[in-house]
């Protein structure tokens, strides 16, 4: 007969610590480039120092002739590559420069001191041609692109938004402008590559991998799409390429796509013959792991004196590079967020002579709706109406531009609740003291919910414990810490009971890391595979023969299954500013977030998720600037010294707060994703403060002395 089963844990929605904290903490996890393989060798890549043209010569004699230098590989003689859908993986296979800082050469040498000695030494010459990284948005080569980031259509038309705008009775149209950011993840992109050879000839070009077998560790948000880009690449069944990425300090996007750093690993490695590492210097991460490309928006809202909105037209301009086409998807929350019954969203982009942009914290809703944020701000000033009266007025029963009804929306709900926790009514005339102005302001948080076809196992062991393996990424998240807690409250056990193993090519596919969709794709495959596992071992006489039992889970048919619901998380952010009428230095006194995204899994790493996204909106307002440099082409900030991350003393004690959200129409596990909706609105909230404190709009980001005084 069965023993009792084990007294109900509650495993979900209480506090767990994360499970790899003590190997991070003593350092005992093992990150990309701490991979201490046998006779392992290191390289340093070269990057252009030109904007535009081609490479005419590469002199590697000085770099060849220092101690402990390897080989100095080229466009010349670097191995072919296959194909790549990211034309950035197909490093040193021709002469074209594309931007600055692309990489032209890589040295491989006995250490990474001799690796950078010798790229120092690497004589590259060009043919230079005229070079054009200046964004405007009366640039004659902008485009309206078919689509944006994220799948959607660039351009959507609800009604006649522009006539509706000129035949409103109040008027705001502003033009707001985000610099480019930078993710800069306290890990800098790092891989550690190894062949085992086949059978087939070393001639060190790849197409001759034969039955070679290629391992890299890699710095990465999902390992499943590192494998296809470098079995393509090498010309590898994906079954001979294993990629892994235990422990990843942070990524914020820039580690969603493969990136040129692992395919120089796996080069080196194979040109050697050894095991190679590849650590990105942290000034190298601009050019080529992506950026948040800069916005221009434009924005007009058409209200009746009552506060009623009648127009919402939302234009935004960008950049992508000449090799790869990618636009921020800035207008799409405007389709999300109010009711306006003539509705424009659309996006124009130029391809310059840039890096490619690609995805940063909250891509699209991030940037988009500091200037939608703004903007109602605006109108509200114009109307003399409380800014979060003016929100709830606008309040949509459906989402605008599709016209669904929405799973849940607790936007009101989190925009009063917000209030009541600051105080907001009491606080709403700006004072001065001393020299200080002081302020406040709010704003509305959005970010979609996104969900990808995953996979899971789980083995039960005959002693009662249990094996949870997934194709999961934990970036610092505590991905893996959930995901034990899911597995351990579908099982009904303890978490102590649940092994997870994740961040593995090997285990059951799952999606990479990112869209806010991580817990919600991979948790659904471990909660289906667990909840068989149940209903089977209900089924099954104990004890379990050796060596238990194992059930599979996929997602797939019902991950893909459209949903007749607009689904969103939602929040509101409010701020406190104080701006030094001396210095000019603008600094965060309060700020607080109320979030309505489903069901609250880990309330210990939710909280730090949504305080890092707010920590990071802090920045885009206040500190993070990268600027092109029309003379040389490439960002002029590309270090922590130059590129202000906010440290401790930049931030208040952030206040978090939660509503309690039932939405049965997302996932068994219940979460809306909180990756990303932190970082949304946070900067307008702290703008808007700037300007209830000051009276002054600054519509340029970030509030730095300079524009302030
Ligand atoms: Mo997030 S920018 O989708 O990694």
């Amino acid at each position: 007969m069965d023993p009792e089963p084990p007294a109900r844990t509650p495993a979900l929605g209480v506090p767990a610590t994360r499970r790899e904290g003590l190997l991070k903490v003593t350092g005992t996890a093992r990150y990309a480039a701490e991979h201490a393989l046998p006779d392992r060798a290191y390289a340093w890549p070269v990057p252009a120092t030109v904007a535009r043209g081609q490479v005419t010569a590469v002199d590697t004699a000085a770099a060849l002739a220092l101690p402990g230098v390897l080989a100095v590989l080229t466009p010349y003689d670097a191995p072919r590559l296959g194909p790549a859908d990211d034309p950035n993986l197909r490093v040193l296979q021709d002469l074209a420069v594309p931007h600055r800082g692309w990489y032209v050469a890589l040295a491989v040498a006995e250490s990474t001191e001799a690796a950078r000695a010798a790229a120092a030494a690497v004589r590259v010459t060009y043919d230079t041609d005229p070079h054009d990284t200046g964004l405007r948005t009366d640039h004659p080569d902008l485009y309206t692109p078919e689509i944006v980031n994220g799948g959607y259509p660039a351009h959507r038309e609800r009604g006649d938004a522009v006539a509706a705008f000129a035949a409103a009775e109040v008027q705001v149209d502003c033009a707001y402008t985000v610099p480019p950011l930078h993710n800069h993840p306290m890990e800098p992109h790092a891989a550690t590559a190894l062949w085992e050879a086949g059978e087939a000839g070393e001639t060190g070009d790849a197409g001759d991998a034969g039955a070679a077998a290629l391992t890299v560790y890699d710095s990465s948000q999902g390992t499943g799409l590192v494998r296809q880009a470098l079995a393509a690449l090498f010309r590898l069944p994906e079954d001979r390429v294993t990629v892994v990425s235990e422990h990843v300090g942070g990524a914020f996007g820039c580690k969603g796509t493969p990136r040129p750093h692992v395919v120089l690993a796996a080069m080196a490695a194979r040109y050697t013959g050894r095991p190679v590492t590849l650590a990105l210097p942290r000034r190298h991460l601009p050019a080529v792991v992506g950026h948040r490309p800069p916005t221009l928006h434009r924005v007009r809202l058409g209200a009746r004196t009552d506060g009623t909105l009648t127009a919402l037209a939302h234009e935004v301009t960008t950049h992508t590079s000449r090799i790869r086409e990618f636009v921020e998807q800035a207008a799409v929350p405007a389709r999300v967020m109010y009711a306006a019954p003539a509705l424009l969203t659309t996006h124009r982009v130029v391809a310059l002579d840039v890096p490619t942009p690609s995805w940063m914290r909250a891509p699209g809703e991030c940037p988009g709706m500091y200037a939608l944020e703004s903007a109602v701000d605006e109108l509200a000033d114009a109307l003399g109406t409380d800014p979060v009266e003016l929100r709830i007025r606008n309040e949509p029963d459906a989402e605008p531009d599709s016209g669904r009804p929405f799973s849940s929306r607790h936007l009101v709900a989190c925009l009063r609740e917000g209030a009541a926790l600051f105080d907001w009514a009491a606080h709403r005339t700006p004072r001065r003291d001393g020299p200080l102005l002081i302020g406040t302001g709010v704003a509305s948080s959005t970010y979609p919910v996104y969900v990808a076809p995953a996979s899971a196992r789980v083995h039960a062991r005959p002693d009662g414990t249990y094996l949870v393996q997934t194709n999961a990424t934990d970036l610092g998240t505590g991905a893996r810490t959930v995901l034990g807690q899911i597995a351990a409250d579908t099982l009904r056990v303890p978490p102590d009971r649940v092994t997870v193993e994740i961040g593995h090519s090997a285990l059951p596919p799952g999606p990479v890391a990112g869209g806010s969709a991580g817990t919600a794709s991979w948790g659904w495959a471990v909660h289906d595979a667990c909840a068989d596992l149940v209903a089977l071992l209900e089924r099954h006489p104990r004890p379990l023969p050796e060596p238990g039992l194992s059930v599979s889970a996929d997602t797939t048919a019902s991950a893909k299954q459209r949903s007749p619901y607009a689904r969103h998380a939602f929040g509101a952010q409010f701020a406190e500013v104080q701006v030094d009428t001396v210095t000019g230095e603008v600094r965060v006194r309060r700020l607080l977030g109320v979030f309505a995204a489903g069901r609250i899994l880990n309330p210990l790493t939710a909280r730090s998720q949504f305080v890092g996204g707010m920590v990071m909106g802090l920045g885009m307002a206040l500190t993070e600037h990268s600027g092109v440099d029309p003379a040389f082409g490439d960002f002029t900030e590309s270090d922590l010294a130059s590129y202000h991350v906010p440290v401790h003393a930049d931030v208040p004690d952030i206040e978090v707060h939660w509503l309690d959200e039932h939405d049965k129409h997302l996932n068994p596990v219940g979460g809306k994703g909180i990756g990303e909706i932190g970082i949304v609105g946070t900067a307008a909230a702290i703008g808007n403060a700037f300007h209830h404190a000051t009276g002054r709009r600054i519509r340029e980001l970030p509030l730095t002395p300079d524009r302030v005084l």
